[in-house]
């Protein structure tokens, strides 16, 4: 595990926004900066984070207490939002150029973290799997094989579990390369994000996970979900806003809803906003209110209005990116500061 300083630059400059910081970390160790948590004697483990769009798992992990060694991504536009947002250092480029992200990030790591694209095992496309030339698995398993990290953690949409590729390959890939490898389903709703977006999070590693607790959701010892709602002030009589949004999506709230949204198959969350106030689309801060990013993430980094809706809906919700990272950290020993 490389050892880096307590002291963070990070946050400075354009990582805040009215005196707040993005990524809930301050300047110095002893500082409890919301959020931040740091391996003990100061030791901030080292993520390489691969597919890293515009900054949703990025923001999570270093709220986690990771520091970056690498932010790999091709979308210019994404690129650019990671900058703006504080977030670095940004290795602009294609994921398989590994000789690229060594010459920023070395040649190993604590971390590896892959939102390998999911186009090829989501129920909205065309589900082509392992076949599909956007598979970015095993550019993935090139990378873990490069940088040899401790830890692995995957993030995917759920419909890859009904590929015989993920326990035949993905799985059976990791379990070659590390002691324990195992996965979990997690939503995003039970930690207090106010939509539910189900993910599939592979992990691996020397020693076993405790899956992040759930902290919202039905029951005595959780608080109740946050609703779509509250998050977005919508008050009414709609039963939709009073509970977690339907999932937000990188295109379909770009388009919106209209009269052909049907409350029993919602397939995105303007189809909630339509059914119950008649607007027919979600705005831009409005879907990242959904995921949970805060209130003045430089959006406006991305150069058109599309860029910005597909950099949200493709994004990690960061708290719960922020619970999964956690894992890593107390299983390494980690402490809050
Ligand atoms: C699902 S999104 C990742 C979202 C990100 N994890 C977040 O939390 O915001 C996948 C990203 O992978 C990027 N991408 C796809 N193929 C790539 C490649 N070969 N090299 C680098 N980036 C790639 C896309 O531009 C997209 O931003």
């Amino acid at each position: 595990m490389a050892v880096l300083g307590c002291a963070r630059t990070a946050v400075g400059g354009l990582g805040t926004r009215s005196g707040r910081s993005w990524l809930g970390i301050t300047d110095s160790c002893s500082g409890a900066g919301a959020g931040a948590a740091v391996v003990t004697g100061g030791i901030r483990m080292r993520v390489i984070e691969l597919f890293a769009g515009a900054g949703g798992a990025a923001l999570g992990l270093e709220r986690a207490g990771f520091s970056h060694a690498a932010l790999v991504e091709r979308d210019a536009d994404a690129c650019a939002t990671l900058r703006a947002a504080g977030l670095g250092p940004v290795v602009e480029g294609d994921v398989r150029d590994l000789d690229a992200v060594a010459a920023v990030a070395g040649e190993s790591c604590d971390l590896l973290w892959s939102s390998y694209p999911c186009q090829a095992f989501s129920q909205a496309g065309r589900r082509l799997g392992a076949e599909d030339d956007r598979n970015g698995w095993p550019w993935t398993v090139d990378a873990i094989d490069r940088f040899s990290p401790t830890w692995f953690l995957g993030e995917n949409v759920r419909g890859l579990l009904s590929f015989d590729y993920f326990d035949e390959v993905i799985m059976a890939q990791l379990r070659q390369r590390f002691r324990c490898a195992r996965f979990w389903l997690l939503n995003a709703a039970d930690v207090g994000v106010p939509q539910h977006r189900r993910r599939v999070f592979t992990w691996a590693g020397p020693s076993p996970l405790v899956p992040p607790t759930r902290t919202h959701g039905p029951g005595m010892f959780t608080e109740p979900w946050v609703s779509m709602g509250e998050a977005l002030r919508i008050n009414g009589a709609s039963s939709l806003m009073r509970r977690p949004s339907p999932t937000v999506t990188a295109v379909g709230e770009c388009k919106g809803s209209g009269a052909g949204a049907n409350p029993h198959k919602m397939q995105r969350a303007s189809d909630a906003l339509f059914l119950a106030t008649g607007r027919r689309r979600l705005t831009v801060a409005e879907c990242a209110t959904l995921q949970g990013f805060p209130d003045g993430y430089p959006w406006h980094a991305c150069r058109t209005k599309s860029a910005r809706y597909r950099a949200i809906g493709n994004a990690v919700p960061p708290a719960l990116a922020e619970a999964v990272g956690r894992t890593v950290i107390n299983a390494a020993g980690g402490e809050s500061c």
